[in-house]
Parts: structure tokens; sequence; C-alpha cells
């Protein structure tokens, strides 16, 4: 069986989470590989909401196994509060059911006192991290310092491991960032008891996924952030510190590009981002708070890890277009169609205007970019409530044609469109 993957297209919180929960009803393993707990999934089953930061939202299909893989940056604190949530709430979230690749880095608080410090040193210039300790976490992992899970199975180790990075922190939060020290002991208890109670969970992940793919049985990778938030491929230096993209599927999960089936780019029918960086069809006033709404309804344009209101903004086609070209998207699923029910007219941006050229691709560098002007195509709105909505044909025409034209100016098939959070609320192309 394949592996298929679920890629965010554009800054991350596409619906990402309400994809992969659809499709794991017939998947036998969601892996997540890549980010950590800065991501926030929604799924909404019969109204329940369940915001996943760490565990893969198949975990909620009773049939799916799921793993954390090698590439993710995993805060063991929010994962066991997250398995407590879930446990609660009659998940099952047993070792038989959940694994943690052995390969997986470790975030330590003081991965978290670093982000703030170094977020509050940068102050006007800050990226806006959700202050998670993701980019200390990765710079550990690219350094050859970091911790990794597999010392939950070697508690003397990880007791000496815990305390020397601590020392170290120390000194930097201390003697760069004038901030507090951290007590060593404590955090060498907690991770502890964190080793106690994670380590059945440990698998060797790639030797565990390359035997389910043998024996026929199907994975999905759960994408965390999006594209444009790629430490390679994003708006650099305002990304995340791993690779959400395709490539980064194969090192996150090791597994070989010749295992891979469908690439599924999801992508809002409109934009948002949260935190700091150039957005060429971003939007205010008026119309960005009718597409952001006031947070009153679930889905509002507020961050699910953070509370962060998000940045709004048309559906800009220059970013998808590299969107389909970095991850090589073989489809794209187009969510929150029904958000665009009600206005006179809808925007595409379609080109780029940038010191008098008009260019149609994605430019990398920050001050080219910041001078970009989106360059509009205006597509007549439909009034219709399209909530309820199951069949394309019952889509008004208005909609239909929007969808064509994503696609076609896309490059890319849609395969589906959601109108609603809800598990049903899909229209299958
Ligand atoms: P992710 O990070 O990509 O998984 O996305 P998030 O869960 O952070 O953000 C997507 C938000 O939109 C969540 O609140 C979802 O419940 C909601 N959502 C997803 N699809 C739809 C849709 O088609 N319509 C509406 N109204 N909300 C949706
Ligand atoms: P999901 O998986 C939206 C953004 C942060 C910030 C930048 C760097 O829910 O789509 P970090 O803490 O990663 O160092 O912050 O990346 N960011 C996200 N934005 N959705 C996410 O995840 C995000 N994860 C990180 O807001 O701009
Ligand atoms: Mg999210």
């Amino acid at each position: 069986m394949p592996l298929d993957m679920i890629i965010g297209a554009q800054w991350g919180d596409e619906g990402k989470g309400r994809v992969t929960d659809m499709l794991a009803a017939q998947t036998d393993i969601v892996a997540r590989y890549s980010g950590g707990d800065n991501a926030g999934h929604t799924v909404t089953v019969q109204g329940d909401i369940f915001k996943l930061h760490l565990i893969p939202s198949g975990i909620i299909h009773p049939n799916t196994t799921c793993l954390i893989g090698n590439g993710v940056v995993l805060n063991p604190a929010v994962l066991l509060r997250e398995m407590a949530m879930l446990t609660d709430r009659g998940i099952d979230v047993g070792s038989a059911r959940l694994k943690i690749s052995r390969n997986t880095h470790l975030i330590t608080p003081a991965h978290i006192a670093l982000d703030k410090a170094k977020e509050a040193r940068r102050g006007n210039d800050a990226i806006g991290t959700t202050l998670r300790g993701i980019g200390p976490a990765y710079t550990d992992k690219t350094s050859r310092i970091g911790l990794r899970a597999e010392l939950f199975a070697n508690p003397e180790e990880l007791a000496d491991q815990i305390q020397a990075h601590i020392a170290e922190k120390n000194e930097v939060l201390t003697k760069i960032y004038d901030a507090e020290p951290l007590d060593a002991d404590a955090v060498a208890a907690e991770y502890a008891q964190f080793a106690q109670q994670l380590r059945e969970h440990l698998v060797y992940g790639s030797v565990f996924l390359d035997a389910a793919l043998k024996d026929g049985r199907s994975v999905l990778a759960e994408g965390a952030q999006g594209t444009f938030l790629d430490l390679d491929h994003g708006t650099y230096p305002f990304v995340t510190s791993s690779a959400p993209t395709s490539g980064g599927v194969l090192v996150g999960l090791g597994v070989g590009p010749r295992m891979v089936g469908r690439v599924i780019g999801i992508a809002k029918a409109f934009t948002s981002r949260v935190g700091s960086g150039p957005f060429p069809s971003e939007l205010d006033g008026e119309l960005a708070h009718r597409l952001r709404g006031t947070g009153d309804k679930p889905w509002d344009e507020y961050g699910t890890t953070t509370g962060r209101p998000r940045r709004v903004g048309w559906l800009d086609l220059v970013m998808l277009r590299h969107a389909v070209r970095i991850n090589g998207l073989t489809e794209l699923v187009l969510t929150k169609l029904d958000i665009l029910s009600g206005l006179d007219e809808i925007r595409v941006c379609n080109a780029y205007q940038l010191d008098g050229e008009t260019i149609d691709f994605y430019p990398s560098d920050i001050p080219s970019l910041s001078r970009c002007q989106a360059v509009y195509e205006t597509h007549p709105g439909w009034q219709e409530d399209v909530m309820g909505v199951r069949e394309l044909a019952n889509l008004p025409q208005a909609a239909q044609d929007y969808i064509h034209f994503v696609a076609k100016e896309g490059g890319v098939p849609v395969t589906a469109v959601s109108v609603g959070p809800g598990r049903a609320q899909v229209v299958h192309l």
C-alpha cells in the first residue's frame, strides 16, 4: 500500500486536521512527520470539537494506529496532557495505538525559555513564534546536541543528558538573555516521570512503517504547518524550523519516495496567516473582519494553539502554484468554501506586480516579497448558504465556477471541497 500525504499549501491552519480525520476512516496508520505542539489541528465530530497539537488526528477513528515520527519535536508534558484529554473522552491512546519514533527529538523547558527570550530580544522584528520551544529544539537537533525520545528507555543516560543540557542552556539564558536559570534537578525528575509513562510507546519508526507498508497496510502522513512556513521554501525568516513540505515527509518518517501515492494539498478558499511576515493578498478593514469572524464561532480565524487573531486575505494562486511545484501535489482539497457565501464578489490574486513588472511566481527573498502587490481577478459571489450541500451540482453556479477556476489556474485537480467543519460537510468532486 502507498504512503499518502496531507500537506498544508498555505501558512498553516488550512484544515489539515479535518481532512486527515476524513481520510483516516480508510487508513491503517496516521503519522505526524514534522513540527511539534506549535500545530493545532481541529476535528469536529457531531459537534464535538477535538483540538490536537501532537497526536495525529487519525486517533479519533478507533481502528487507526498513530505514529509521532522522527521529524517531530516532542514536548512530553504536552503529549501526556493530550493523552489524558483523549482518555477522558473515551479514546484509547495506549501503546498499541500510539507510537513514538525512538529518534524523535524532545522539547524541554529550556527550549521554551530560549524561544521566549529570543523573541523578546528580537523586539519589533519578532517572528511571532508560538513560544513552544520549536526553533531552539530544532537548533539543538541540527547542532547535534539534541535529546531524543530513545532516552526514555535509558533513565540514567536521560538524567545525565538533562543535567548537561540544562547547565548549558542556563549559561545562555543567564549570560546572554539575562533570564532566570532553570532548576536542572527538577527538570531531570520531571523527565524521569515522563520516561516511565512514555517508554512503552517507543518504536523504530522507519522499521515500523516499512513493515506495515510491506504488509499491505496504508499510511497517511499528516502535515503540520504549511508550505510557506517551510524553512527552505517559505517566507524565510518568518517560518518555522522544520520542513512541512512533502520532502519533509520522507525525512521525517524514514520512508523512501517509491512508496508515495497521493500528495494532497490543503488550502483554504481564502488565505490566513498567524505571526509576522509578508502577505501580498492580505485584507484589512471590513472585509478582513468578515473573513476572520468575531470569534463567536468555533471556526473563526483565531489560532488553535495561541488564540491570536489570524491575518486574512484573498486566495493567492501564485502561492498555490508554488505549493503545487514544491510538493508535487497530485490534488487539492479546498476548505472553508462556506465562509465566502454572502459576498458580492470574490477576488483572487493570480499574479504580482514587482517594481513595475508583472510576475507569476513567488520570489524567495523578503525585500522583493514585501514590494509585491497582488494583481486580482474578480469573480461573482453567491448568496446561498452552502453548509448543507453535498453534491457539486447543488453548489451555486458561481461557487462551482470558483472551484474550477482555482483548479485550472492552480494547475492541480480539486478533489474535494469542505463547506463546514463537520465530518459530513464535504463535497467530493
Ligand atoms: P489545521 O491546523 O490545518 O488542522 O487547521 P486548524 O484546525 O488550525 O484550523 C482550521 C479551522 O477551520 C478549524 O477551526 C476547523 O474546524 C475549521 N474548518 C475546517 N474546515 C472548515 C470548513 O469547511 N468550514 C468551516 N466553517 N470551518 C472549517
Ligand atoms: P498548524 O499545524 C499556523 C507559525 C507561527 C509563527 C511561525 C514560527 O496548526 O497549521 P514556531 O512556533 O513554529 O517557531 O513559529 O510559524 N506557525 C503556525 N501558523 N499554523 C500552524 O500549525 C503553525 N505552526 C507555526 O505563528 O509565525
Ligand atoms: Mg492549526
